[in-house]
C-alpha cells in the first residue's frame, strides 16, 4: 500500500495540539514529526487545517427493522457514505435479538448485511429482547471471542423491545461479570404507554403528543432505576441519548459515589428544543425521536454535563425516516403515523453532522475546547467501546484514520447537499463555521472535498476489547 504524508497540519488530539507532519504506511500511523520529507508518498498540504482522529458514532441504526415491516431508510451503504463526509470513520450499530432468538444469530444476520455495504469500520452492540437461560448463556462468548462488548437494554417500549427489571438484572450480572457493559434506553415505558393510552382515548393524535406523553420524569425515574440495578449487579452502565436534567442528575449523583455510571447525548438535544413541537400539521413529525426534545434548561444542563464529564460521548442515534412517503415508500417515511402520532416510526437523521455541529456550536461558542471536543467525538468512543488505542487518537501504531478539518469554512447545512437517503434535515437552512474536507480510512483517501472515493465493503468489522472501563 502507498505511503501518505500529510503536511503541516495542526494535529489535535485529545490532550495534545501541534504542527506537525504525518506519515502514514500501511494503514497505520507510521511516523510523526515537525517535518517529514518522503520520496515516494502521496502528500496532502494540510497547512491551516485541523488533523483529528476519525469520528466514531457509538450510536446509529443502518437498514433497521422497527417491526410491521417499517425500517430505517439509510442502507449500511448510503449511512456509513453519509458518516464518512461528516468525518466518522468508525459507527456502532445494533443487532437485535428477537424473541426465542440466539444473540448470536441476531448478530450474524447484522454481520451478514453489512460486510458488503459498510464504507467505514463498524462494530454492533446486541440488543437483548430476551432473556432466557440460553441467550444469557451465550454473553461470554460475545464478548471473549466474537468482539461484542456492550450490550443494549430497553425499558421502553413495552411488548416490543422492553424487559423487566429482573432480565435487566440478569443480563448485567452476566455481562459484569465477563468484561461488557451494558447500555440503557431508559424511559419507563409501562407509565407512558399509559400516558400515550390516554392521550389516544381523547383524540390527541398529533406528533406534539409524542412529547406530551414522554416526560423528563419517566426519563429520570428509569435512569436512577437503572443505574441502582448496575450497581448491584456490578457492571458499567451507559445511558443512551441522554437528554433530561432529571436522567444527568441520577448519573451525576451515581458518579459522585463512585458508579461506573456513563452517558451520551446527541446533536439534537444539544441544538434543539421543544418549540419543534409546535409546527402545524404533520411538520413536527420530523422531530419525533425518542425521547423528544427537551426544553432549554435541559439543553444548559446538558452542555454542563459535557463540559464536566458527566456526559462522556456525543453520537447522533442516527435513525432516518423519510418526511415524504415517495420515493422509498411508505414504509420508511414517517406518513406511516400520519393520523396516529404512537404509530410514526421513531428516530432522526444526523450521522454526517455531528463533529461540524459540535464544532460550529461547542468549539466556536467556547462551550468545549478542542481536545474536548475530540475527547467527547472519537476517543472517549474508543475507550468506552474496547477500540482503543487502534482507533480514537493520532498516535504511531493507530490506524490511520483521519480527517482534515477546514475550521473557516463556512457553509449550510441541507438535506439537498447531504449524503444519507433521508429527505429532510432537522437543521435545515442553518449556516456553520467549520467543514470536513479529507477523510482517511486506514490510509485510503475516501472523501476529498465534494468528491466519494471509497467503496462498498471496504468497511472492516472491528473486533472490540472490554467495554465501560473507562476511568
Ligand atoms: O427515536 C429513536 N431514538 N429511535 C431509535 C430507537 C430507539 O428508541 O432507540
Ligand atoms: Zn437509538
Amino acid at each position: 500500500m502507498s505511503k501518505v504524508l500529510i503536511k503541516g497540519g495542526r494535529v489535535v488530539t485529545a490532550v495534545d495540539d501541534y504542527v506537525a507532519d504525518i506519515l502514514i504506511q500501511a494503514g497505520k500511523i507510521e511516523a510523526i514529526a515537525r517535518s517529514l520529507e518522503i520520496e515516494d508518498a502521496q502528500v496532502h498540504d494540510a497547512t491551516d487545517l485541523l488533523v483529528l482522529p476519525g469520528g466514531i458514532d457509538v450510536h446509529v441504526h443502518m437498514e433497521t427493522p422497527m417491526g410491521n415491516g417499517v425500517y430505517t431508510c439509510d442502507t449500511f451503504e448510503s449511512g456509513t457514505i453519509s458518516a464518512a463526509f461528516g468525518g466518522t470513520t468508525t459507527i456502532i450499530d445494533f443487532a437485535q435479538q428477537f424473541q426465542g432468538e440466539s444473540p448470536k444469530l441476531a448478530l450474524d444476520r447484522r454481520l451478514a448485511d453489512a460486510a458488503p455495504q459498510c464504507c467505514v469500520d463498524y462494530g454492533f452492540h446486541v440488543i437483548l429482547t430476551d432473556a432466557n437461560a440460553d441467550a444469557i448463556a451465550e454473553l461470554p462468548d460475545l464478548v471473549n471471542h466474537e468482539g461484542v462488548s456492550s450490550f443494549k437494554l430497553y425499558m421502553a417500549y413495552p411488548g416490543v423491545m422492553m424487559v423487566d427489571d429482573a432480565a435487566i438484572y440478569k443480563i448485567m450480572r452476566k455481562v459484569g461479570s465477563h468484561g461488557g457493559m451494558v447500555n440503557v434506553h431508559a424511559e419507563n415505558g409501562t407509565v407512558i404507554q399509559a400516558l400515550i393510552e390516554e392521550a389516544l382515548a381523547a383524540g390527541n393524535t398529533s406528533p406534539k403528543f409524542h412529547q406530551l406523553t414522554r416526560p423528563r420524569l419517566m426519563e429520570g425515574e428509569a435512569t436512577h432505576r437503572a443505574i441502582r440495578i448496575a450497581e448491584l449487579a456490578e457492571v458499567p452502565v451507559y445511558i443512551v441519548h441522554l437528554s433530561a436534567k432529571e436522567a444527568l442528575d441520577a448519573v451525576v449523583e451515581a458518579r459522585d459515589r463512585g458508579i461506573h455510571a456513563f452517558a451520551e447525548t446527541c446533536p439534537h438535544y444539544l441544538f434543539l428544543d421543544e418549540v419543534q413541537y409546535n409546527h402545524p400539521g404533520f411538520e413536527s413529525a420530523k422531530y419525533v425521536m425518542t425521547p423528544p426534545l427537551r426544553d432549554r434548561r435541559c439543553q444548559h444542563e446538558l452542555w454542563r454535563g459535557l463540559q464536566f464529564d458527566d456526559l462522556q460521548i456525543v453520537s447522533t442515534d442516527h435513525c432516518p425516516f423519510c418526511f415524504n412517503e415517495n420515493p422509498m415508500g411508505l414504509l420508511k417515511s414517517k406518513r406511516y403515523g400520519q393520523d396516529n402520532f404512537n404509530k410514526i416510526p421513531n428516530g432522526a437523521p444526523g450521522v454526517e453532522l455531528r463533529l461540524e455541529l459540535l464544532y460550529d456550536g461547542g468549539v466556536r461558542t467556547s462551550k468545549i475546547n478542542l481536545n474536548r471536543f475530540v475527547q467527547l467525538t472519537a476517543t472517549a468512543p474508543a475507550k468506552m467501546f474496547g477500540l482503543f488505542p487502534r482507533k480514537g487518537t493520532i498516535a504511531i501504531g493507530s490506524d490511520a484514520d483521519v480527517v482534515l478539518f477546514d475550521p473557516n469554512k463556512e457553509h449550510t447545512l441541507s438535506a439537498s447537499t447531504h449524503h444519507s437517503n433521508v429527505d429532510y434535515s432537522l437543521f435545515e437552512g442553518r449556516k456553520i463555521q467549520g467543514k470536513v474536507e479529507k477523510v482517511f480510512l486506514r490510509g485510503e483517501l475516501i472523501v476529498d472535498g465534494e468528491q466519494w472515493l471509497g467503496s462498498p465493503g471496504m468497511g472492516q468489522y472491528i473486533n472490540r476489547t472490554a467495554s465501560g472501563r473507562i476511568l
